[in-house]
């Protein structure tokens, strides 16, 4: 059984889903015959629903993407070009938590919408370990710590960054600058296998912290916390990934204690145009 469906009835035989097929299953062999997939499609299929999205008649079902958890995309809620503008320059990294839990559901809400960031072949297979109790959030930040005292204190010390040490002395003052004490700690990950594992699980925080903006939640990026989960066994046990996860970041995520008013500059960018 074909894992697509073209009812004939709906049909307007516009070749709209031929074209936009990207792994080229679905073919029409005149205008006067609805499309139909080729045989041996099923297995190239990467359900990826653009067939079910596209047609303006609703005349295709997937079975892995059905039609009837497809919903029609509402106009009225479409964001215009200067409103994009402003939510994406608005984004910002949040460094100061309110002492405020998330609750499970809005984790849970953000988690389901960055399911819909795009994939490599469209694997989905980003996954999520999410840490909610301060003890576990100050053992991560603890063993980042010790992770950056040895390397401070080894051969190589001088290959890394100059504020290493600034950081150390902050948190033996009693600044924690690695989790900035953020009530929710999520560490996307994907199997080694997955050929577009760290491209995959980025896009999926970006959009999860593009979402978390919107719903009064601030995120940052934990990028020391990564390092030493790169290098750290302890910290590896601890966070204690999916097996066979070689792919991975954190992302601090809280309600932030302040808000933003301006929008700051950025760096131009360095364009080379082959024209
Ligand atoms: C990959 C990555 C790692 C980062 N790691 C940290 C971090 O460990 N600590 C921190 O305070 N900010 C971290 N940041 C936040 C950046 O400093 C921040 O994005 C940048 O200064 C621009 O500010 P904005 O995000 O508010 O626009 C990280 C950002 C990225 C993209």
């Amino acid at each position: 059984m074909s894992l697509i469906r073209i009812n004939e009835d709906l049909c307007k035989k516009d070749g709209i889903c031929v074209q936009e097929c990207p792994v080229v299953i679905i073919s029409q062999e005149s205008e006067e015959l609805c499309p139909v997939v080729v045989p041996g499609g099923n297995d190239l299929c990467i359900a990826c629903g653009h067939c079910v999205a596209v047609c303006p008649q609703g005349a295709l079902d997937h079975a892995s993407v059905p039609l009837e958890s497809s919903p029609s995309i509402i106009k009225e809620n479409v964001i215009d070009h200067q409103q994009a503008i402003q939510f994406l320059r608005s984004r910002r990294s949040a460094r100061k938590f309110k002492n405020k839990p998330v609750e499970k559901q809005a984790i849970q809400e953000l988690i389901e919408i960055a399911r819909y960031a795009p994939t490599g072949s469209n694997a989905q297979e980003v996954e999520w370990t999410v840490f909610t109790k301060k003890e576990d959030l100050r053992k991560v930040s603890e063993l980042t710590i010790d992770w950056l005292r040895k390397v401070l204190d080894g051969p190589i010390k001088d290959t890394m960054p100059s504020y290493f040490p600034m950081i150390v002395a902050g948190w033996d003052f009693g600044i924690d600058v690695i989790l900035r004490e953020a009530p929710v700690l999520v560490v996307a990950s994907a199997p080694g296998e997955a050929g577009n594992g760290l491209v995959d699980l980025t896009i999926a925080l970006s959009y999860l912290e593009l979402a978390a903006s919107t719903n009064g939640m601030g995120t940052c990026w934990a990028g020391l916390a990564q390092l030493a989960l790169l290098h750290s066994q302890p910290l590896q046990e601890f966070i204690d990934l999916p097996e066979g996860h070689a792919s991975h970041y954190p992302m601090m995520l809280g309600y932030p204690k302040f808000r933003y008013h301006r929008l700051p500059e950025r760096k131009n960018p360095k364009v080379y145009w082959r024209e």
